[in-house]
């Protein structure tokens, strides 16, 4: 608790008090630090709502501390100062309850009917008839944690016990004083005397981001070497676990939080024992003495407000920071609860709503490795089927070799499955006592599984891919696209769609396919018309003359982009010199590193790409190529162009492809490196700033000047004294 973590901003001395203390007896000095500190402590820990610095608060611990150990007559079991530090047990002791702790019944329909059902039967129990109102019940979350039953005798927390049976349980009073947010003394209320025994019941568990972060150490702590620590399934486990600790220095470091929602044993009201008339005034009270309440709870009226309720959460479910597994209602009125007394163990006033349970049991049938539209293969485990979140789920994805790894989820293993909201189904872990010895260890494939090309993962990257590309039939759809984009090849009206149906009914098995269907095969496909059939055949038909860079970039290989593609159609000046290309010759390439390299080579080196290539160009596909660039003279090589406003005569592309066929850059913004502004009519501030800049400013006579000089060998001095390499 000394650790706690207020503020952190420097705090207000508190040794101005110090002659005042003095003063005061030590008894007296240590009832005020301990007053301070429960107060301090609630605003911390319980109401989030922290009024001092933490650096304050440690200090003022650190006196009481000081004091009782000076004093150790005076320690008592309430004190803050005993939240942590007791010693390490042996076993726990057993704890009869005064007052059992029931379990309630539980309805499990999705549906409405749930709290249909249960109004229906408080209602006959109750002898109301249809035309009587409807009952008041108060509706709250069904936390999903572990019951505790906390026992305070004159306002001092002195026992917590777990429900074990019902009958008893274990005493875990060390564990629970470390859980801040409950009180080891009740807090002193307006109007509500506190009562010589008074026991809290309610939920133990853990905050989901607590349970990561608590993961998370775990994680580095294995990582580090640490023996005999695991990392915890869910949050409701992790929390069993720590108030099952032994040893209450373990259990301080597992952030646990608490919710209360009945009442144990209780001084009965002719005794001073409170009087409350319902089940909403009693959680009020429990707040009113320190205790968390759930802001969710909510008083209803009959099952349409309990479905309403139901609905709301359900749908809420997934954002609040905890786990429940379903809402509870309760009928609020204290003496119609009596009135309905119990039948065998439950309480016939309360009914528990679950929700579909969002983690389930399954065992792995298969391990199988999907191939995605990009190439990227993902291991999937293929689950018995189990009904989890509210589907049945026959699938969970394993993600990657590492995700896959991480988890060590072999065939035969019995899993964790969740599925939470509309979150896809993942395998949270794997139960190891109940695997067979024999199971193998999953490894990713050396090759694709659909079509058997290498499997590649390149340095730095989580996933492996096919590298068959265009060859492999789950990559085609995407290929297809790709290919047919305007950016590419261009292919008008080849749509999503249209692809699907292609490939799905199986008339299109590789990319030149596509060609060869014709107007026949199209209108054979459903709902395509005779016009739109011509139509696609017509642009497929114009696509066909096409540029090398739209080609090589419409192949779809890994790293090429357009950009690439056109640095390495000039370099290379035909498609057979790339697909030749080494590496080391293609790293030669402007914008070409290792990696792309790599990825270039690793495509042409499967025959089925090369023989979709030829295949293509059989169909008619064609460009015009050229020479190597090595040969060929790159004048602009290094210069940078901006082109702004309109041309007379060239449109921009035109101008573009002019000056890139020289080596020069077209760049988008003018900047000091800015070789030349070429400006048309109505150019806007790129042109401002090429003045500001002191950038050369052509016109498109002044640009076609310079492009035939260039032709020739360089004379005009002119060109030779342009800021181009800066
Ligand atoms: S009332 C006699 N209210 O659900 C009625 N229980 O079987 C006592 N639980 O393990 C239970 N949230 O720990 C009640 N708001 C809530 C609850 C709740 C969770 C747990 C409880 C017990 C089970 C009921």
């Amino acid at each position: 608790m000394s650790t706690l973590d207020l503020f952190g901003d420097s705090p207000e001395p508190s040794s101005r008090h110090n002659a005042q203390q003095q003063a005061l007896s030590v008894s007296e000095q240590i009832r005020q630090l301990r007053d301070q500190l429960h107060h301090h402590g609630h605003l911390y820990y319980t109401l989030d709502a922290p009024e001092i610095p933490d650096a304050e608060y440690d200090r003022l611990f650190k006196q009481l501390q000081a004091l009782e150990l000076a004093h150790p007559e005076l320690l008592t079991a309430d004190s803050p100062t005993q939240r942590v530090g007791a010693a390490v047990l042996e076993a726990f002791a057993t704890v009869r309850h005064r007052v059992p702790m029931l379990s309630i019944r539980t309805e499990t329909d999705t549906e409405s009917s749930g709290a249909q059902a249960f109004d229906a039967r408080v209602r006959r129990e109750l002898g109301r008839g249809d035309s009587d109102p409807a009952i008041d019940y108060v509706a709250e979350l069904k936390f999903d944690g572990l019951a505790m039953s906390l026992r305070y005798e004159n306002g001092v927390l002195v026992q917590a016990a777990t429900r074990g049976d019902g009958e008893s349980g274990e005493d875990v009073t060390t564990n629970i004083r470390t859980i801040g947010q409950i009180p080891l003394r009740l807090k002193v209320a307006h109007q509500r005397p506190i009562p010589p025994v008074l026991e809290v019941r309610g939920e133990v568990y853990m905050r989901r981001d607590d349970f990561e972060a608590l993961n998370e150490r775990q994680r580095a702590k294995i990582a580090a070497g640490a023996k005999g620590e695991k990392t915890f399934v869910n949050p409701r486990n992790a929390a069993a676990g720590a108030v099952r600790q032994l040893d209450s220095g373990i259990a301080a470091e597992r952030p646990l939080s608490f919710f209360a929602y009945g009442l144990g044993d209780v001084t009965p009201v002719s005794e001073g024992g409170p009087q409350f008339t319902s089940h909403y005034e009693m959680q009020q009270a429990f707040k009113s003495w320190g205790f968390p309440v759930a802001d969710q709870i909510q008083c209803v009226q009959g099952a349409a407000g309990l479905v309403e309720f139901h609905q709301s959460i359900a749908q809420t479910r997934d954002r609040l920071p905890f786990d429940i597994d379903g809402v509870v209602y309760k009928v609020n009125d204290l003496a119609l609860q009596a009135q309905l007394g119990f039948v065998t163990r439950e309480p016939r006033w309360a009914v528990a709503h679950k929700f579909p349970a969002q983690e389930e049991l399954t065992t792995v049938l298969a391990i199988d490795v999907q191939v995605g539209r990009t190439g990227k293969l993902t291991p999937v485990a293929k689950l018995a089927p189990v009904f989890v979140g509210g589907v049945t789920v026959t699938n969970a994805t394993l993600h990657n070799e590492d995700e896959a790894r991480r988890k060590d989820v072999r065939v035969g293993d019995t899993v964790i499955v969740r599925r939470a909201g509309d979150v896809i189904p993942e395998v949270v872990s794997v139960l190891l006592d109940k695997r067979v010895d024999s199971a193998p260890v999953f490894t990713m494939p050396s090759h694709c599984p659909v079509c058997g090309s290498d499997a590649v993962r390149e340095e730095g990257e989580a996933d492996h891919r096919c590298s068959g590309g265009l060859f492999c039939s789950a990559q085609r759809k995407q290929a297809i696209l790709h290919f047919a984009q305007r950016r590419a090849v261009e292919v008008e009206g080849l749509g999503e769609k249209l692809v699907d149906q292609m490939v799905d009914s199986g008339v299109v098995k590789t990319l030149p396919d596509v060609y060869r269907l014709g107007f026949v095969g199209l209108a054979q496909l459903d709902r395509m018309a005779d016009k739109s059939a011509q139509n696609i055949v017509a642009a497929l038909e114009a696509s066909k003359a096409t540029t090398l860079p739209r080609f090589l970039f419409g192949l779809g290989i890994r790293h090429v982009g357009e950009a690439t593609a056109k640095e390495l159609a000039r370099h290379f000046g035909s498609l057979d010199r790339i697909m030749d290309a080494a590496e080391e010759d293609l790293l030669q390439v402007n914008d070409v590193g290792p990696v792309v390299a790599r990825s270039l080579r690793t495509f042409f080196d499967q025959a089925h790409n090369r023989e979709v290539v030829a295949q293509l160009r059989a169909c008619g596909v064609h460009w015009p190529e050229g020479e190597p660039a090595a040969q060929a003279v790159q004048p602009l090589a290094g210069q940078t162009f901006v082109l702004t406003g309109t041309l007379p005569t060239l449109s921009r592309d035109q101008a573009k492809a002019l000056l890139e066929a020289q080596g020069a850059k077209v760049a988008g913004s003018v900047s000091k490196k800015t070789s030349y502004v070429v400006a048309g009519t109505e150019a806007g501030s790129k042109l401002d700033k090429a003045r500001e800049l002191g950038v050369p400013v052509l016109d498109e006579d002044g640009l076609q000047q310079l492009l035939q000089q260039l032709l020739a060998p360089v004379t005009d001095p002119a060109l030779n004294t342009t800021e181009s390499t800066k």
